[in-house]
């Protein structure tokens, strides 16, 4: 029992929770992985007992674990880890009841996850160190949004910090739960083919795209007061870029790692007003088709008429200012009701000096591309003859996959069990640190300032397209296109 850890979830009635995070426990308990966990107090403000809160969870399990994954026998054994503590965030009593249940179970070690507002997780820490519940076993995952801008997210790293230490600190961005992600680190610096050539002196441009084919449905007002950029930019496509871009870490140890990440941020060039306009295109979906359904623009749906300052896409060049990526541009765009669902990580190489072969207009490229979403792999698009008798050396491009789909196919997980496992383990390296955190605000609010200074206007694209002309013109300037 010594080792044995409850999870305490904040929110356990929420989207999050039902969606992501009961599956992702479920999954982890069918496969036995998750041997330290000892039980799930999922909590809400709504009153209801453990056997009310279990019979939702069966259905929602049900409705949400991936096809096949349900499985009764499982849940017969997973409904006695599941409890309900009614609890709202800013009432002391229903902390001093969570105590009771807490230690009716034993378990040594706790796990809060907070998915509520993260304006409530001040006074949750708060509450929770008020009624005895923090011990130097104790932990806290923090979900996203870590505020809205650098100072709002100070605020909540300070406040959560007067109770946890940083090492029981665990900041969630998903995308670093993907499997590929991890198997990025794997490529970079388990291949001597890769390692020597990833850098300036061979590498062209790299290109990181998050698009969403979806509108901003069911988001209420969070992201009229938001935009793409703070959505999606500061954290997932932030991280991607510190570990394409980092150098090689003294070990894979969390501090090791996250210190190079750390020093990619640090690098990162910060817009002006005098470079804004020309690095960054700001887009706003009108109305359009995605996937044959017409659909209508941002501003028309209900309660965004108001939001005309929100980008719902947006196009950014970067420049990281170090030996390794100087003069190499970081193209980054995400946005939503674009022409399909995908995220990926582009990696060009450079051009030959010049060609020997009469059919290549030196366009052919060798690139690496890591596709994140929906489907996670790796693909190395080189060339070689084409086959045949013709007269003349041909080229022809060759895709080399670097991942064996048949053989992934029973390892699959979703990035939420990954996070889950590494913090029910205490293993903080797919974790955000609070540094890395609060840089990756000060980059995205120099564009933000920048963005007010100089008034950079939104700009309409059609739904159904990968965002406004300018955002084509954004690489198109500089002789690049965007990977399609
Ligand atoms: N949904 C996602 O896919 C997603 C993805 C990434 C990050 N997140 C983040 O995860 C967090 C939760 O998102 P969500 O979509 O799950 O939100 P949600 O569906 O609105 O759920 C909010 C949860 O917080 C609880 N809650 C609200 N006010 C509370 C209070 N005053 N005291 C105690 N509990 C309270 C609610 O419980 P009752 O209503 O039962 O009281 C509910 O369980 C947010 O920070 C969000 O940004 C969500």
């Amino acid at each position: 029992m010594s080792h044995m850890v409850d999870l305490v979830i904040f929110g356990g009635t929420g989207d999050l929770s039902t969606r992501k995070l009961l599956p992702a426990l479920f999954l982890l308990h069918r496969h036995q992985l998750a041997d330290r966990l000892h039980r799930i107090i999922a909590t809400g403000r709504g009153e209801m007992n453990t056997d009310g809160f279990r019979e939702e969870a069966r259905e929602n399990l049900q409705r949400f674990l991936p096809e096949d994954r349900w499985d009764e026998s499982v849940w017969a054994t997973f409904r006695d880890r599941l409890f309900y503590q009614q609890l709202d965030a800013a009432m002391e009593a229903h902390y001093q009841a969570l105590g009771g249940l807490l230690d009716e179970g034993e378990a040594p070690g706790r796990l809060y996850y907070l998915a509520t507002l993260p304006s409530l997780y001040g006074a949750i820490c708060h509450h929770l160190q008020g009624a005895g519940l923090v011990n130097s076993k104790s932990r806290v995952v923090l979900e996203k949004p870590l505020g809205h801008d650098l100072d709002s997210c100070r605020e909540i790293n300070e406040q959560v910090a007067q109770v946890f230490e940083e090492d029981a600190t665990f900041r969630i961005d998903h995308y670093l739960g993907k499997e590929t992600v991890q198997n990025l680190i794997a490529v970079r610096f388990g291949n001597p083919l890769f390692s020597p050539q990833w850098r300036n002196t061979f590498i062209d441009n790299v290109q990181i795209t998050v698009a969403e084919d979806i509108g901003v449905e069911g988001r209420g007002g969070y992201y009229a007061k938001t935009g793409a950029l703070r959505d999606m930019v500061q954290n997932h496509v932030l991280q991607v870029l510190s570990i394409v871009a980092m150098e090689p870490p003294a070990s894979l140890r969390p501090a090791d790692i996250r210190d190079e990440k750390m020093k990619v941020l640090r690098a990162l060039e910060p817009m002006t007003s005098a470079n804004v306009k020309e690095h960054t295109v700001r887009g706003r979906y009108a109305a359009g088709a995605v996937n044959g359904q017409a659909v209508k623009g941002f501003l028309e749906e209900a309660g965004y008429q108001d939001a005309d300052a929100t980008e719902t896409f947006v196009a950014l060049k970067a420049t990281i200012n170090n030996w390794r990526w100087a003069g190499v541009p970081f193209y980054l765009r995400t946005g939503k009701r674009l022409s399909r669902r995908y995220s990926e990580i582009v990696i060009e190489y450079k051009k030959l000096p010049f060609s020997l072969f009469a059919n290549d207009p030196n366009e052919l490229i060798n690139k690496l591309v890591i596709r994140l979403q929906p489907e996670e792999n790796i693909c190395l698009h080189t060339l070689n003859k084409r086959p045949g008798l013709t007269r003349g050396l041909r080229l022809q491009p060759v895709e080399l996959h670097l991942t064996d789909e048949s053989q992934n196919k029973g390892d699959r997980y979703d990035a939420y069990e990954r996070l889950l496992l590494d913090a029910i383990n205490g293993d903080q390296t797919l974790f955000m640190r609070r540094d890395e955190v609060e840089i990756a605000w000060r980059w995205t609010d120099s564009i933000i300032d920048a963005w007010d200074e100089t008034g950079t206007p939104v700009k309409n694209y059609n739904s159904g397209t990968m965002g406004p002309n300018s955002a084509t013109a954004l690489v198109a300037v500089d002789g690049r296109s965007w990977y399609e």
